[in-house]
């Protein structure tokens, strides 16, 4: 089985003390390619120096909207537009987008998000976006920005919305990504919301180190090998195996990622090549 998770913060202090046995568990548990999140500007060195120690790691760079009130400067697009030409492995701007969760400044967030949107275009690139309490004027927002600049490709990560508003970001065109919250059981919304996406715009992550997924939900940290959990889950929402919702979200991931993901073909079973997909 192969899977790929689309999005890990595992830069944060809580897996500096043993990211070599976390590494070994996501390779046993098939776990091929991974999309490492931004946060803010300043990580990347730091998430570079991860993606040389461990080659299936790719990555972005963007500002999280819960940081634009600290570190939104003028200077920032061209800071955020140097680092994603400076790196092939760059294969996203995020995460950004709205977090309206005790947010008192909406205004600032939506213009933060508006240039890294104008940024992405720019350069060809996926977002990642983080959407929290604001599904309405973030689909109102990426309508507008589609209308008067043109569309930008992407995925709604940690997806925890109501099929309703799933339906707003898929006629945009975007990915929608599940994470451990689908597991919990007190999540019927997005379960429901599981069920209604397309085979070709369904991606999984593990948001790690938080939001770790039902069986290891007790655990402190979540960990990418934890995805496979995630996977078996929509799965079975779906009434899919795990092997062809594996197969599908890593496909997806690939296709919108523009991954490059070892190909093994059943007539060269010896023999593993590298391709695009
Ligand atoms: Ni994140």
């Amino acid at each position: 089985m192969r899977l790929i998770d689309t999005h890990v913060h595992i830069n944060f202090d809580a897996f500096q003390p043993d990211l070599d046995d976390v590494a070994r568990r996501w390779r046993d548990a098939g776990v091929v390619r991974l999309v490492h999140s931004c946060v803010e500007p300043a990580e990347f060195a730091g998430i570079q120096a991860i993606a040389d120690r461990f080659p299936e790691l790719f990555f972005a760079v963007g500002l999280h909207p819960l940081d634009v009130a600290d570190r939104w400067q003028e200077g920032t697009p061209a800071e955020i537009l140097r680092l994603a030409k400076s790196d092939v492995r760059v294969v996203a701007i995020g995460e950004t987008g709205l977090d309206f969760y005790k947010a008192v400044n909406q205004e600032q967030q939506k213009v933060a998000f508006e240039s890294q949107l104008a940024l992405a275009r720019q350069l060809g690139l996926p977002v990642i976006i983080h959407c929290r309490d604001a599904a309405a004027p973030m689909a109102d927002l990426l309508r507008r920005f589609w209308q008067q600049q043109g569309t930008v490709q992407g995925v709604m990560h940690c997806w925890s919305g109501t099929p309703e508003e799933t339906e707003w970001f898929l006629e945009l065109g975007f990915y929608i990504s599940f994470s451990g919250i689908v597991t919990f059981k007190n999540a019927t919304q997005v379960q429901e919301s599981a069920k209604i996406v397309p085979g070709d715009r369904l991606l999984i992550e593990t948001d790690c180190p938080f939001l770790a997924p039902v069986p290891k939900r007790g655990e402190k940290r979540n960990e990418p090998s934890y995805v496979q959990y995630v996977a078996q889950h929509v799965a079975r929402l779906r009434n899919v195996s795990p092997e062809e919702l594996a197969e599908q979200t890593t496909q997806n991931a690939c296709r919108l990622f523009k991954l490059p993901i070892p190909l093994v073909t059943t007539l060269s079973p010896i023999s593993a090549s590298w391709s695009h997909c």
